[in-house]
């Protein structure tokens, strides 16, 4: 490392968030992600520029850290004890190492049976009390909103505005590292903050004269749960993408106005071009990101061939988290490992050398 220590997202860039000298300096290093150019799946869909911001490389694996690291600060400036959350696995994982960093206790609640295992080791490693209730997401996110109304907890989805707040630097560090705004954002959208985050960093960048362009902001959603698409909340969402298995998302309304605004659309992928995705991603760009991360990819190769994204325009994809968070749906579609008891002869004659 150079002299110069990494700084989280509330150092980097403190003078656009709401934070002042007393709120506390939390920092896990989150953000400053790699924006990776892709080698392969650009140029054989005839892309001049194709990039992947690589948020699976955050504290917790997933870009959840950049807005839980405000929400938490500003919970303890507010003089909150107790965090809580509603969560498909990635903000649970968050919100319970930010507590743990800061000495505080976290309340998760999840879907019973509905997040990969990975998820559900970090939250209780971390050391948060994990509560499983009957039903999906949203009925977890109502319970949460309702406790938080009525006792001393500090509700950290996002809901909560300044996840908004934190989330939103992705979109600076993009500006920040092409030089301007992309022409196309795809993201997977689940509750919907991500999508909300975003639009509102462009925004704030292009007003303060860092970028000349906005982006068209593309999201997208897994077909069984795909209540922005259809235009009406699913009751029971069904997807292989755990983390956007979302029926009514809180965000919706910001949702859709980032999308007219900036000129984009959202559309729904199926779980077999999300995991078709995945592998594509991993097999041809060496980046390994969860399903739910994937549903982008599998949008932006139908837009092209549709010729609704320009060759010549310049896209970014958000891999929103690692894959190393929920790899079960990939294991079943790669060939499993040989077993040899041999020697060296034995090995080349497997290996077909
Ligand atoms: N990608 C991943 C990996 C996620 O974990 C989520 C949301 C999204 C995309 C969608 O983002 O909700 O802002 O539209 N995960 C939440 C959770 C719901 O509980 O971890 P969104």
């Amino acid at each position: 490392m150079g002299s110069e220590a990494r700084q989280g997202v509330i150092d980097r860039y403190r003078e656009w968030l709401p934070v002042g000298d007393r709120t506390p300096r939390v920092d896990l290093q989150e953000g400053s992600t790699p924006l990776v150019r892709s080698r392969n799946i650009g140029p054989a869909l005839g892309l001049s520029a194709l990039y992947f911001k690589y948020e699976g490389l955050n504290p917790t694996g997933s870009f959840k850290d950049r807005g839980m690291v405000v929400a938490v600060a500003k919970a303890i400036e507010e003089g909150a004890q107790v965090l809580v959350c509603a969560s498909t696995g990635n903000t649970s994982a968050s919100a319970a190492a930010y507590a743990a960093s800061q000495g505080m206790r976290a309340i998760v609640i999840i879907p019973a049976g509905q997040i990969s295992l990975n998820k559900l080791s970090q939250a209780l490693v971390y050391g948060a009390k994990v509560v499983q209730i009957p039903g999906n997401f949203d009925a977890a996110l109502a319970t949460v909103r309702d406790l938080a109304e009525h006792y001393p907890v500090a509700l950290v989805n996002s809901v909560n505005p300044y996840r908004i707040q934190g989330q939103k630097t992705a979109a600076f560090e993009i500006v920040d590292a092409l030089g301007d705004a992309p022409d196309y954002l795809i993201l997977p959208v689940g509750n919907a903050g991500n999508i909300t985050a975003y639009w509102k960093g462009f925004k704030e960048y292009h007003a303060a004269g860092r970028s000349t362009v906005l982006p068209r902001l593309v999201g997208a959603q897994a077909e069984g749960a795909a209540p922005i698409v259809k235009g009406a909340p699913v009751a029971e969402p069904k997807t292989v993408a755990s983390a956007i298995k979302i029926g009514n998302p809180a965000s919706w309304e910001n949702a859709t106005l980032a999308r007219d605004e900036s000129g984009g659309l959202i559309d729904a992928v199926s779980d077999t071009e999300i995991l078709q995705a995945q592998l594509q991603l991993a097999a041809a760009e060496g980046l390994f990101a969860e399903p739910a991360s994937c549903a982008p990819l599998a949008l932006l190769v139908r837009l092209v061939r549709e010729g609704r994204i320009e060759r010549d325009s310049t896209s970014v994809i958000v891999l929103t988290g690692n894959g190393l968070k929920d790899p079960d749906a990939a294991l079943g579609n790669v060939e499993p490992p040989v077993t040899i008891d041999g020697d060296a002869r034995a090995l080349a004659k497997v290996l077909k050398l």
